[in-house]
């Protein structure tokens, strides 16, 4: 009797205080996602849930303007000047509460929520992801020649024998092997393109972050505390963290072991890391800096394996869907048949077909389509010169509703590259601006120089000799998980490989 009365009178003092909270709110003006959002974050988390959070800001902001709200205390942001430019600057703190049910284990860059902390981090290791240093490195030089050699066998294989294969698991295979020489030196490189089961492992354990940061983000208390109930705290596949952490301690202890001998020309991020750290606090112990550096490189190992394996497997799958488009890059790809004094890395930049094909699939399929939230600060902010936002609003921004923005992207669902070769300065100045692909601002990927190498020149190995064409046979969705980390749906893209025959389309690469 007594709960037929109260809880109902409790559900009415909720819906007269919210209504009350909202007219006074300084977002009321702010158009609304859900007719719900000013009282709850029910919408919001209902969509996280069903995996449709991303896709749903697309639509949003092409309805409803750069400005939208998604809860009470929460904004999506779509569009550049006053938009993203103001929420991820250094001022803007991350958001604890998502960053941290992102991974249990803190303490490096990415999870970092003060920006002192994080800034100091950075300044260690900005030389060796400098656009400079990623360029001449001849560690990169040497690892990236194994890695290009495996891929040539492989494809030989492939195209001989008329394979199906799983590009994407080749894609992480040949990234992990890379980074993993550039972090610990290629003398500690894996070499999963030849024994994938290692690089099986790491997927697993991406698998179970993901998992449960949708699990916790989407669930609020009561329900976040059935979480384990439901799928959520999923616990890593203990054999796969074990071998993983085994695996870590020993090339930290290799590079430890060969840091004082060293040559420059074939330092590791470890030794710059460690140099680093040391010239810092020299009183530091061994077992500290160990596990500081192990827990940053492991970040940056699981970034790049997967990132870069989804944007280097689409683009194989986008060339395989327009054949024109690989003619094109293999003719501009014969251009490095002439001689030149400089490297294939310096050369790159000269490739405005390579990289209108790459920049146009990190267009169409960001790897990390978001959100990444933000705090405002107590002082406020505007944005787009209209919505003054109080402190403590959580605002945040999508890769995905950025990049299939109409306005700065006609036709934004299709994947076109010559919109990157046709664009006059201004407008190519433009469209770039709106490129989120790594994020933004003081927190903006280190990675950037390093993916664009290795994405390039492994792409040169494979389309200098190689056609690439779609497996008829295979019809499971290619579609992007709408999640943190988006994978093909089907957890794999089977494409097929021919050679070419023409001498005078291939290429000494
Ligand atoms: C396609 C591949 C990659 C994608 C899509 C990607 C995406 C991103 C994004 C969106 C951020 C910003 C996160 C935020 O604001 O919270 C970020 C940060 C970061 N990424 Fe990447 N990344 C990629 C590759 C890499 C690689 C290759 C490395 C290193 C080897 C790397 C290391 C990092 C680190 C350390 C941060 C944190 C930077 C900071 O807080 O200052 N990423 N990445």
């Amino acid at each position: 009797m007594l709960a037929i009365v109260v809880i109902p009178a409790l559900l009415i003092l909720w819906i007269i205080t919210s209504i009350r909270r909202h007219n006074k709110s300084g977002l009321k003006d702010i158009p609304n996602a859900h007719f719900s959002v000013p009282y709850s974050r029910l919408w919001l988390l209902s969509i996280r849930w069903r995996k449709k959070e991303n896709r749903s800001r697309i639509y949003l902001h092409r309805r409803l303007g750069p400005v939208v709200r998604l809860a009470p205390r929460e904004l999506s942001v779509n569009c550049v000047e006053d938009g993203i430019r103001t929420i991820y600057s250094a001022k803007f703190d991350k958001d604890a509460d998502f960053y941290h049910a992102l991974v249990d284990q803190t303490g490096f860059m990415v999870t970092m929520i003060g920006n002192d902390e994080h800034r100091r981090r950075r300044r260690m290791l900005a030389h060796p992801y400098s656009n400079s240093y990623i360029t001449n490195s001849g560690t990169i030089d040497n690892i990236l020649s194994r890695v290009k050699h495996r891929l040539q066998e492989g494809m030989a294989q492939w195209a001989s024998t008329g394979a199906s294969v799983d590009v994407y698991m080749q894609a992480k295979c040949s990234m992990l092997d890379v980074v993993t020489g550039f972090l610990f030196g290629s003398e500690n490189a894996t070499d999963t393109l030849l024994d994938p089961s290692f690089e099986n492992d790491l997927t697993t354990l991406t698998q179970a972050t993901t998992k449960n940061l949708h699990v916790r983000t989407s669930l609020e208390w009561p329900m976040s505390y059935f979480a384990s109930w439901i799928g959520g705290n999923v616990r890593p596949d203990p054999v796969a963290r074990s071998r993983w952490e085994e695996w870590l301690t020993q090339v930290i202890t290799n590079s430890y072991r060969s840091h004082p001998t060293k040559p420059s020309s074939t330092a590791s991020l470890y030794d710059h890391f460690y140099d680093n750290f040391k010239a810092a606090d020299p009183e530091m112990s061994l077992n500290d800096m160990a596990s500081f550096i192990a827990v940053e490189c492991d970040d940056h190992l699981s970034a790049s394996h997967i990132g870069l394996g989804i944007l280097l497997s689409y683009t194989m799958y986008e060339l395989s869907r327009a054949p024109h488009w690989q003619h094109a890059l293999r003719k501009e790809l014969g251009t490095l048949n002439e001689p030149s004094e400089l490297s294939l890395a310096h050369r790159l930049p000269n490739l405005r077909v390579l990289d209108a094909v790459v920049t146009e699939t990190m267009r169409t399929r960001a790897p990390c389509p978001g959100p990444f939230p933000r705090l405002v600060p107590e002082s406020g902010c505007r944005l787009v010169g209209k919505f003054d936002v109080p402190g403590g609003t959580v605002v945040s921004s999508s890769a995905w509703a950025l990049h299939f923005n109409p306005d700065p992207f006609p036709v934004p669902d299709e994947w076109r590259p010559q919109r990157w070769l046709e664009a006059d300065e201004k407008t190519e100045v433009e469209m770039r601006k709106w490129i989120w692909t790594f994020g933004s601002g003081a927190r903006v990927c280190i990675g950037t120089h390093f993916s664009a190498r290795v994405m390039k020149e492994l792409l040169i190995t494979i389309y200098s000799n190689y056609e690439t064409l779609l497996d008829e046979e295979f019809t499971e969705s290619v579609e992007q998980e709408d999640v943190f980390s988006s994978s093909p749906l089907a957890g794999r893209i089977q494409l097929k490989f021919r050679r070419l025959t023409q001498p005078d389309t291939m290429v000494v690469a």
